[in-house]
């Protein structure tokens, strides 16, 4: 089958634009309110024209949904909500007959408390083999009262929960996800499988769930601020298991894209040395504030700790953990007060929106692959959600005052005067609508040209045709203060207007795009809004 790109086929995920579908949100084909396949294979070809090369699922393995799938129940089976395997090898094939790649999410840190090993470790008690697929400990204290260790959570609350018969086991996320040892080859040799039981059903690639998680200091030892090296982040047998991983996935041609948060450059691109991950998100950027400095200052950091390794880059905008993006450059100050759970300033959105817009322009222009979580095309805000429908045990684990992740996990909008916008069916969706939400529908945005869905389609359109992106060098241009200014190949030039004023643009044959109108006759750029064009022979 010919490959949609043909000059971009073995090095594909070098410069890849890769959409993130969360299946629960995306669209209900079967009409019961919850988001599955059927709805993603109704949806291809809104993801073909839309223009991205691959698409990764979160999670839609068998699950309890505890953390919206993150809690994964049989690795190798469909959450029937979602549909069926059968189904899922259809939606791979298929669009991978519209030129898009589909990558799955493994979760290797933590199973669900109802996977089949970890109802066995209950049942079998402490001592037993099945117990040591995971981490039991007996407690601390006179009778075992206190949790064996004091790790703090990467949820808010405790890490270890006691079970009747006395012990304790970890879990660095919710009790429903215990952590699963991986000092024991069973466990390493099951992941193995589970990776090529997806690359036989034609998966490209593989996101790994907390990848710098897995490996603990067997020693269980107290966590002490400060000090090296960490008791379970980033432990260095995390890169043994890595390059047995990428033997497997090299028989497939499969790629991985590790979820490493690691604020330290150097120990990052460990990860990303040529016989390991071959990409790893950037959170770097999603973090930094709408701020000229900041930003030049993360993408030169960024690309500057990649080189070394030859790794390409990833730019992530926003993902199904994060604030939306127009809400997030909507705010001034991102202060949240805990007592009335409202930020400290309003939130502007038409702000918001400007700069989601010029955002957008930036990221495509970085050499390197993007991220574009669902939704983000069309610009949508995150949703306030009645605290009676709140989902995410982020939210319940914090006591409340995390407000929790599933204003950004709303389903989506696809037509404006239908039952919940086209979702699915007349039924409530599982997390509710906001009000105003069909003024983001995929219909009313695909009839105006100067929506967001509109901005990404000529961005990702031109992005797949013109030479001057992706993969490459990328070289900083003098500009006013507040102004990002760069070239690619071919003599593409991005900029982006930070600053308070409006600028002049250089000399240019052609404006390609711009996140927003400009100014004058076209010559000048206005606050928050990014430009790609051809300079002027001289200029
Ligand atoms: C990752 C996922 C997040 C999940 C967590 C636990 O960070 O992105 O959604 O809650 O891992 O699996």
């Amino acid at each position: 089958m010919a490959d949609a790109r043909p000059s971009h086929a073995p090095h594909w995920w070098r410069d890849a634009v890769i959409y993130q579908v969360y299946p629960r949100s995306f669209a209900d084909g079967d009409g019961d309110g919850t988001g599955d396949l059927a709805g993603v294979r109704a949806r291809l070809p809104y993801l073909a024209e839309l223009g991205v090369d691959a698409v990764w699922f979160t999670p839609w393995y068998v699950s309890p949904l505890v953390d919206g799938g993150y809690d994964v129940a049989d690795y190798r089976t469909v959450d029937p909500a979602f549909g069926t395997l059968a189904e899922a090898e259809k939606l791979i094939a298929e669009a991978r007959e519209l030129g898009i790649r589909t990558i799955v999410d493994i979760v290797p840190n933590h199973v669900s408390d109802q996977h089949a090993w970890f109802r066995a470790a209950l049942a079998a008690g402490p001592g037993s083999p099945e117990r040591a697929l995971f981490h039991f400990r007996p407690g601390r204290g006179e009778h075992g009262e206190l949790p064996p260790n004091d790790w703090p959570s990467q949820f808010a609350g405790p890490t270890w929960t006691r079970v009747p018969d006395g012990e304790w086991y970890l879990h660095l996320f919710t009790p429903e996800q215990p952590d699963l040892n991986w000092s024991h080859p069973v466990v390493r040799q099951e992941h193995e499988d589970v990776l090529r039981f997806w690359f036989e059903r034609g998966v490209a690639g593989v996101r790994i769930d907390s990848a710098a998680l897995l490996a603990k200091d067997p020693a269980l030892p107290d966590f002490v601020e400060g000090v090296d090296p960490h008791p379970y982040i980033d432990q260095d047998e995390l890169h043994d298991i890595y390059r047995a991983w990428r033997r497997i996935a090299d028989e497939y041609d499969g790629v991985f894209v590790g979820e490493v948060w690691l604020p330290d450059a150097e120990r990052f691109a460990r990860y990303l040395r040529p016989d390991e991950l071959h990409t790893a998100f950037n959170f770097s950027f999603l973090a930094c504030p709408w701020e000229a400095d900041r930003l030049r200052r993360s993408i030169d950091d960024t690309l500057a700790e990649h080189a070394p390794v030859g790794a390409p880059a990833t730019w992530v905008l926003c993902n199904h953990d994060v604030t939306r993006t127009v809400t997030r450059y909507g705010r001034e100050d991102t202060a949240f007060d805990f007592a009335t759970k409202t930020y400290a300033t309003p939130t502007d959105l038409a702000l918001g929106t400007r700069r989601a817009r010029a955002a957008a322009l930036l990221t495509l222009a970085l050499p390197g692959s993007a991220y574009l979580y669902q939704g983000e095309e069309l610009g949508l805000p995150e949703a306030d959600i009645p605290p009676d429908r709140i989902q995410d045990p982020m939210h319940f684990r914090s006591r409340g005052t995390d407000p929790g992740r599933d204003g950004c996990r709303v389903p989506l909008p696809w037509s404006a005067d239908a039952p919940h916008c086209g979702f699915g069916s007349d039924t409530e969706p599982w997390l509710p609508q906001p009000e105003g939400w069909a003024h983001y529908a995929v219909d009313r945005q695909s009839a105006d040209p100067t929506s967001m869905l509109a901005l990404y389609r000529q961005a990702l359109r031109m992005r797949g045709s013109l030479p001057g992106f992706g993969d490459g060098p990328l070289t900083w241009l003098d500009a006013p203060d507040g102004v990002l200014a760069f070239a690619r190949g071919d003599g593409l030039r991005c900029l982006v207007n930070l600053s308070a004023e409006v600028v002049e643009l250089p000399e240019h044959t052609e404006v390609l795009l711009s996140s927003g109108p400009l100014d004058g006759e076209g010559e000048r750029l206005p606050q928050d809004t990014a430009v790609w064009l051809v300079p002027a022979p001289s200029a």
